[in-house]
């Protein structure tokens, strides 16, 4: 697709303006109004007010833990179930009462869903067929389509003579002959391996951008939606944590779950007694504003701060006694348990590659004081901005 007929639009008024594919077409936005998805038997939510609104030709990804609620979140926006309250709009239409015929989306699953005694091409045109759409438009379509995705030589299979990666890019093919407004995809690669998962989640990326077509995606997999996402959703227990920029999500979490959810190894999270002014961290104060603590009445704060924002010092700072390295060549991994106010606290540090310290040595952290986060211990939320 995008092949052929470009038209070009004015963007904004600075008189520049860009290739748009296809005829024009209203803005493919994507917007949650307070959904909520309670199944029968469940005795809370599975979606709890979702508010979500995802831009034109955004690549949003919906993580978290599994159960969280994500798949459900997106086969409401598929219209494969139904949505108990609030809203669902796609390009500014309220679609919740839409059958999924007619919300102009295409989904990838987990499990590609080929038909097995179609070949590649057949089971790419599928759904137009189905459709009523025209031969010959189906046939450019699909070599279009099958030319993006680098599978023209192998239109003429049938799916069991691929591979997994193959197989994977025929059912984005089949989602991209449709034109639709929204891609939506649920964990597409976790059926590829490791190596292959990478590789395939570098092309997707590349893919959305190139055809701009606003897509939702679902992994548990931070690490896929920090490389691939405009912006990441954090879900947990079918609530919202956060939605923002992988560098905004990962500098600054809004509480305790989201810090802890991204990054890996994950950011390091110390409950640390108040003290006057501050938290103290290995003999010395992080500060701690009085506001942020007014009223709340807490006699501990959770700090924050990742591995890479930990240093092993000569100097005074946290004494950790290391249980294991992890080496990783160009990193080591070092974790090790601190004494915090009587209670051994887990910690983990990365460390030079190159001169790693051993197991069973006890090393002296300082940390770098802008770069710590701080929340609260009760209720998880972060508390200085
Ligand atoms: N058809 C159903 N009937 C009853 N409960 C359901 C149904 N589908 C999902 N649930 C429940 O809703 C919650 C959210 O499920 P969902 O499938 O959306 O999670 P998920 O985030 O996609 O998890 P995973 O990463 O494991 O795929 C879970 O507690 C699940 O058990
Ligand atoms: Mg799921």
């Amino acid at each position: 697709m995008g092949i052929g007929v470009y038209f070009t639009l004015p963007l904004g008024s600075s008189g520049t303006f860009l290739p748009v594919k296809g005829p024009p077409t209203i803005m493919a936005t994507v917007a949650f109004h307070g959904v909520t998805k309670l199944f029968p038997g469940g005795d809370k939510a599975a979606v709890d007010h979702l508010d979500l609104h995802i831009d034109d030709g955004e690549f949003l990804v919906l993580v978290g833990p599994s159960g969280c609620g994500k798949s459900t979140s997106l086969r409401m926006l598929a219209g494969l179930e139904d949505v108990d309250k609030g809203t669902i709009a796609i390009g500014g239409n309220d679609v919740t009462e839409f059958q999924p015929k007619d919300r102009d989306i295409a989904m990838v699953f987990q499990n590609y869903a080929l038909y097995p005694h179609m070949t590649v091409g057949e089971n790419m045109g599928f759904g137009l067929r189905i459709a009523g759409e025209d031969k010959a438009e189906i046939k450019r379509r699909v070599q279009d389509a099958a030319r993006i995705l680098d599978l023209t030589k192998f239109l003429d299979r049938k799916p069991k003579a691929l591979s997994g990666g193959q197989r994977q890019r025929v059912a984005m093919g089949r989602a991209i002959v449709r034109k639709p407004q929204v891609f939506l995809m649920d964990e597409p690669l976790s059926n590829l391996d490791a190596k292959l998962r990478v590789q395939t989640r570098a092309q997707i990326s590349a893919l959305q951008r190139r055809l701009a077509t606003t897509t939702v995606y679902v992994t548990h997999d931070q690490v896929e939606a920090m490389t691939m996402g405009d912006r990441v959703a954090v879900l947990k227990d079918g609530v919202l944590q956060q939605c923002d920029t992988p560098r905004r999500m990962y500098e600054h979490p809004n509480n305790v779950f989201v810090a802890g959810f991204i990054g890996s190894p994950a950011m390091n999270l110390l409950e640390l007694p108040l003290v006057d002014g501050g938290v103290s961290f290995g003999g010395s104060v992080v500060p701690v504003p009085r506001a942020a603590i007014a009223g709340i009445g807490e006699h501990s704060v959770t700090l924050g701060v990742r591995p890479e924002d930990l240093a092993i010092t000569t100097g005074s700072g946290l004494d950790v006694t290391i249980d294991v390295v992890e080496e990783l060549g160009a990193d080591a991994y070092v974790y090790g348990q601190a004494d915090i106010h009587g209670r051994r606290q887990p910690i983990v540090v990365r460390a030079d590659g190159r001169i790693p310290p051993k197991r069973g040595e006890v090393i002296t952290l300082s940390y770098a004081a802008e770069r710590t986060h701080l929340f609260s211990t009760v209720s998880g939320e972060r508390l200085v901005d």
